[in-house]
């Protein structure tokens, strides 16, 4: 499923990301060799990346 629209990024590309190491959001789009631009996907991706780190919110 398509998560960014601006980017083209798919939640199996997001949970890879994540898988990879990626620990913040914009570490997410960045994994993904892109940023983030309109903005609307940010919440979708946020709950990715808490449903992927569920143990990873909070820390520094
Ligand atoms: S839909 Fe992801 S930045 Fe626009």
């Amino acid at each position: 499923m398509y998560v960014c629209l601006c980017n083209a990024l798919t939640d199996a590309q997001l949970r890879a990301a994540v898988a990879a190491g990626a620990a913040r959001v914009k570490d997410l789009y960045a994994g993904c060799g892109c940023q983030a631009q309109c903005g609307c996907c940010t919440n979708t991706v946020l709950t990715i990346l808490r449903q992927e780190r569920p143990t990873g919110g909070g820390g520094s």
